[in-house]
């Protein structure tokens, strides 16, 4: 039966990929989610932080704007900052008309504040369980509406197709020959691949997979380099790398050293709500230079009612480990958290590849500039989500422009072996030695030798066969690690110490492109 052209496929299953699938079905459209796990799992479901909105008494979508920028560190696409903070709100009022139970007080949505923002603009749901509520509310719209799901079915291999679109190639869980999608729109909202990185607060599916599918496939990836980390999880051996949220900071809890001095003032006058990069960078100068290996969130001067009723799930968890937020200080570290470049994308989700779409983390449009600021992230998802389905009902010709910095990599004709499989660890110890918080050339080079390496033992011999999973993890680490190399400067999350400064040859985007060797 010929499969009608209308009927877009959307892999992911996080925001973005629930949202695009619910607006494309109320747009007349018949979509179809592939995600490679459950539906229900997803970055989006361990969100705390919240979603940022211009809706208080004393906030407007300009204040919001100057916010996002001057937190991108001079690199944030004003349009795109423009869009995301003039249609948040209506992107909020969509998420209440679906059923997201926003925590109020007195009968107005409660906004609390988180670093960066100059106002409380943070809408939260159950407290710190933001993500699970949307997540969980958007989940039950899309099986409601009947929307046709394909739970572990793995995107593979995006290939050209005659006229201009692209075939999904993917394979199921439960084994079986590859399976070819043709003759209809692919949206990529496959999410970030901060678990790539040794230490991560992301679950083990964010591998970033969807960028190097893309890559291979031709599309424009941008600002790879840009890795966010997040200055506060959980830090005990044996314990899971549990995300402390922002907003306990921006309730008051202070950061202390091995020998309880607050430090941060020393490094920031917004102290411990300045942006996470000049956290991170704080924490690790603190533990060089008092010679531990741990620093602490106090939250003790918040009252026990507020922390319970505000971080239920962070409190949970502590009392799991041992720990009373209100009494004791709790041991935490920063780690790899959200992917700010990735597939690059126009302000309407087109990619450079005729057919193929993206949204929420795996895209890049400029709007986080070199440095996302908290509870963005969510809100990216429904607001370029809602133009991609727009899109996909009504689509238009263009595309993406090419940043000023490109550069071009032959493509890689592997060795076809499977001797990858041990690589997802590997790749995690080089990106978190050499393309971590603080990085260097020497490391960065090191990193790019081992990490094509393992590119070449999984990318097949044959154009036609799939690579290994293990290759794409290589390919995407490759990218980032390969555009940290080339970006000679100090600039948001990209800290380099034989660069440390900003450099205003260096003030843009930067992409890679994949071409063919003869060219
Ligand atoms: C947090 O809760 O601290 C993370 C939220 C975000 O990354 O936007």
């Amino acid at each position: 039966m010929p499969v009608p052209a209308r009927s877009p496929v959307i892999v992911g299953s996080g925001i973005a990929g629930l949202y695009v699938a619910l607006r494309a079905r109320e747009l007349g459209l018949a979509p179809t989610i592939l995600t490679k796990s459950g539906i229900d799992e997803s970055n989006t479901r361990y969100a705390q932080g919240g979603i940022a909105a211009a809706i208080g008494p004393d906030d407007s979508v300009e204040l919001h704007r100057i916010d996002t920028i001057r937190a991108g560190a001079g690199i944030v696409d004003p349009a795109a900052a423009t869009r995301l903070t003039s249609e948040a709100p209506a992107r909020i009022a969509d998420l209440v008309r679906y059923g997201v139970p926003f925590d109020t007080t007195e009968g107005r949505i409660s906004l609390g504040r988180e670093a960066a923002h100059s106002r409380p603009r943070i809408l939260h749901a159950g407290g710190d369980a933001t993500g699970l509520r949307i997540e969980e509310t958007l989940r039950a719209r899309v099986l409601e509406a009947g929307i046709d799901v394909r739970e572990r079915t793995r995107l593979r291999a995006l290939r050209p197709a005659g006229r201009g679109g692209v075939v999904a190639v993917v394979t199921r869980a439960s084994g079986g020959a590859a399976e070819e999608i043709a003759g209809r729109p692919v949206v990529l909202a496959t999410g970030g691949t901060g678990s790539l990185y040794r230490q991560s607060s992301n679950p083990a599916i964010a591998t970033g997979e969807g960028v190097a599918i893309a890559f291979r496939a031709g599309a424009l990836v941008t600002d790879m380099e840009f890795i966010q980390f997040h200055p506060t999880t959980f830090a005990r051996a044996g314990a899971p790398r549990f995300l402390i949220t922002e907003a306990l900071r921006g309730e008051g809890a202070v950061l202390r050293n091995a020998a309880g001095e607050r430090f941060m003032p020393r490094y920031d006058p917004a102290a411990e709500l300045a942006p996470r990069d000049i956290v991170c960078r704080a924490i690790e100068q603190e533990l060089r230079r008092t010679g531990t290996s741990e620093v602490f969130l106090d939250a003790t001067a918040i009252p026990r009612e507020r922390l319970l009723a505000r971080f239920p799930t962070v409190c949970r968890f502590l009392a799991e480990q041992g720990l009373d937020p209100s009494k004791d200080r709790v041991p935490v570290s920063p780690v790899a958290h959200y992917m700010i470049g990735g597939v690059t994308t126009d302000l309407e989700g087109r990619t450079s590849v005729p057919g193929l779409w993206a949204c929420g983390e795996v895209a890049s449009t400029g709007v986080h500039g070199a440095n996302r600021m908290g509870s963005n992230s969510l809100l990216e998802g429904l607001v370029f989500g809602e133009h991609v389905a727009r899109q996909l009902a009504h689509p238009s010709p263009g595309g993406p422009a090419s940043p000023p910095r490109t550069l071009q990599l032959p493509r890689v004709v592997g060795r076809g072996r499977d001797g990858g499989v041990r690589c997802f660890r590997e790749v995690g110890e080089v990106l978190w030695n050499d393309v971590g918080i603080v990085r260097d050339r020497a490391g960065l080079e090191a990193a790019v030798r081992r990490l094509s390496e393992w590119e070449l033992q999984g990318e097949p011999s044959r154009r036609d066969d799939l690579p290994h999973p293990a290759a794409n993890a290589a390919l995407t680490a490759g990218l980032v690690a390969r555009a940290a190399l080339a970006r000679e400067e100090s600039r948001g999350a990209h800290y380099r110490t034989d660069f440390p400064r900003p450099s205003r040859r260096w003030r843009c985007h930067q992409g890679i492109l994949q071409v063919d060797r003869r060219a």
